[in-house]
């Protein structure tokens, strides 16, 4: 949900390094993009709504002068997509500019304050009122800094900000609250920004700013205060992430090189084996009962952990959405093991719930993003070792949070037969990897046609549209995913990443749950994935194929190597080793659900990296 950064460099110009490192930022906000440095007493300004590639081969962004600037990507929330509502904003008297990330709550009783005093806003956003603050503060004799302990002792929400001025050249003040922000500290470049893969390619030496902290970056190097304005030494971290994990290394796109990192990223999670273990017996015996929180992607890995937790330790486990928190969770206490289940640590809705949870239970965060706010607040914490995930999709993170999951069951359990099954994980996805083009020839039927042919215009939209033409799924526009215990989950997961991407409406249904009600929807326009493993359920869900086939769907059936039920009752089927039973089938059979997804929405022409209208860290409620 946006993304700013901020350097500053001793002799070099600004400009494009900045545009380098806002760039990476991308899959937080692609509504607009803006950069602002300064020289000579002036601030020069260049940003517009738009995709950053768009605008920069408008207004060639790289191109300003001065050795101190910041940087910003929007994802709107206050006002739409406007040059005017781009950031950076300015004062009136363009001596200041700020970019902000997250939502100021009291923006329109500040608002109103500042108009009242012959302020003058030009935009609709919540963020223009700092820049005012700033202006104010500073005319009345303070400097930068305490201008902006000023604007925090005023503002409500979240927010992470930065500010420059004219009249202090080369310096870089920067805060947060509730919104993440990082410190680079270079050799002769500093920074700040509101995540890494940012800024690796020119340090790794990171420091994490506390929530009221202020950072003062400038030529010599960053300094910091705490909340109460006293001066703090700050650790320096060194981040082990490569610049290139950032980078698409001759992929078209970062979902699809993701999707390809999957066996790399459970091996490497695997290896978080003792760390998890330490977490186990340090805990086991003083819970009976676990509680998992997350949102979207993260809560259906979540909904995996309940049926493992339950089948393989026998602990009894719940599943909240973590903005449905506060309206459930009243049962917590001290006995309850909370986990936070999250890719980049600063989910809003989960921090907020993680808050919650501390105050009666254990909490525990299974989180991606190093140093990241989750795991400064959770009493433990593991670590997902998927590496840098820019597609706004999740996918390997997903992956990697099954293996944490899978880990933390089966060593709560003792249940040393999955802990040997997992080994297996890596190659049973390489496998799949190995037949996408399979999955890739498929996905082009989705293809939307440029142009209709005539013949076709009367029938389309009309039931059984394509059927008997080319059997082309074109124009489907609804899909189903059906599964049953773990693959209810795969179902669920599935049917997000196909809807997030490709705009396809989809949704996921038990199978059990079909002839409750939305079997009724069934007919020869809404394929159904099945997701048919081998195991107990194999039967049922088999039985809800018919179901669906005998009201018209095309069935798209996802099971075992040398399941021949399902190739005969489906219409296309992609076919997994069959050691690949239901307990392990969320960490396989996603597999081939998300590379559908992906070239599904590359065969529509659509860009599956920055899906409209979405974010890939959600830092507002
Ligand atoms: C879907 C997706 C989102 C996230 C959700 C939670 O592809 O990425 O549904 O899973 O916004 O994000 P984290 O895991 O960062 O808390």
């Amino acid at each position: 949900m946006c993304g700013i950064v901020g350097c500053v460099l001793k002799n070099e110009k600004v400009a494009p390094i900045l545009f380098d490192s806002i760039t990476k930022l991308e899959y937080r906000g692609y509504d607009s993009i803006g950069l602002a440095t300064a020289c000579e007493g002036k601030i020069n300004l260049k940003k517009d709504a738009g995709k950053i590639a768009e605008v920069d081969s408008k207004l060639n962004l790289r191109d300003l002068e001065g050795n101190y600037g910041i940087a910003h990507v929007r994802w709107a929330t206050h006002g739409d997509p406007s040059k005017t509502n781009s950031h950076p904003h300015l004062n009136k008297d363009e001596t200041i500019a700020i970019v902000h990330n997250g939502i100021i709550e009291n923006y329109l009783s500040i608002k109103d304050k500042l108009e009242s005093e012959g302020y003058e806003f030009v935009s609709d956003t919540d963020t223009e009122v700092i820049a005012h603050l700033i202006d104010k503060y500073m005319k009345t004799g303070l400097d930068l800094t305490q201008s902006v302990r000023q604007v925090i002792n005023v503002i409500e929400g979240a927010y992470a900000l930065a500010a420059m001025t004219v009249s202090e050249p080369n310096r870089i003040v920067a805060t947060r609250k509730d919104s993440p922000l990082i410190v680079g500290v270079g050799e002769e470049e500093f920074f700040v920004a509101s995540d890494s893969p940012a800024i690796l390619k020119y340090t790794k030496n990171i420091a994490y700013l506390e929530k009221g902290e202020i950072v003062v970056l400038d030529e010599e190097g960053v300094s910091f205060l705490d909340a109460d304005d006293e001066p703090i030494e700050k650790e320096i971290e060194v981040n082990d992430w490569s610049p290139d994990m950032a980078e698409k290394e001759g992929y078209p796109h970062f979902m699809i090189k993701e999707i390809n990192e999957q066996s790399a990223a459970v091996k490497n999670t695997l290896s978080e084996r003792d760390k998890v273990k330490s977490i186990v017996d340090e805990i086991k015996g003083d819970i009976d009962k676990v509680l998992f929180v997350a949102c979207g992607t993260s809560y259906h890995a979540s909904m995996t952990g309940k049926y493992l937790i339950e089948s393989l330790a026998g602990i009894q486990t719940e599943v909240l959405l973590a903005s449905e928190f506060k309206y459930s969770a009243s049962s917590l206490d001290e006995r309850t093991l909370v986990i936070f289940i999250s890719q980049s640590g600063e989910t809003a809705d989960t921090l907020k719930a993680l808050d919650v949870a501390n105050e009666t239970s254990r909490t525990l965060a299974i989180v991606n993003v190093r140093g990241s706010s989750a795991t400064r607040r959770a009493d433990y914490t593991i670590y997902t070792q998927a590496g840098p995930e820019i597609g706004v999709a999740a996918t390997k993170t997903y992956i990697s949070q099954l293996v944490a999951i899978y880990l933390f069951a089966s060593l709560l359990g003792e249940k040393d037969e999955i802990l040997k099954d997992l080994e297996k994980v890596p190659a049973y996805i390489e496998d799949v990897l190995k037949k996408q083009d399979e999955i890739k020839r498929f996905a082009y039927k989705f293809k939307k046609l440029d142009k209709v042919p005539k013949y076709l215009k009367p029938i389309l939209g009309k039931p059984n549209a394509y059927k008997g033409l080319d059997k082309n799924f074109r124009h489907v526009e609804d899909m189903f995913f059906i599964g049953r215990g773990y693959s209810y989950s795969i179902a669920l997961e599935g049917a997000l990443k196909l809807k997030e991407i490709s705009y396809i409406h989809a949704e996921a249904y038990a199978g059990g749950e079909l002839k409750h009600g939305p079997i009724a929807l069934i007919d020869s326009n809404i394929p159904v994935v099945v997701i048919a493993p081998p195991g107990e359920d194999h039967k049922k869900i088999m039985s809800n194929l018919e179901e669906v086939k005998a009201r018209g769907a095309d069935i798209i059936g996802i099971g075992a190597i040398g399941d021949e039920d399902l190739v005969l009752k489906s219409d296309y089927t992609f076919l997994i080793n069959s050691e690949v039973n239901d307990v392990l089938a969320p960490l396989v059979y996603i597999v081939p659900l998300q590379l559908l997804s992906y070239y599904v929405s590359v065969a529509r022409n659509l860009d599956p990296d920055k899906p409209r209208n979405l974010a890939k860290c959600v830092t507002v409620e």
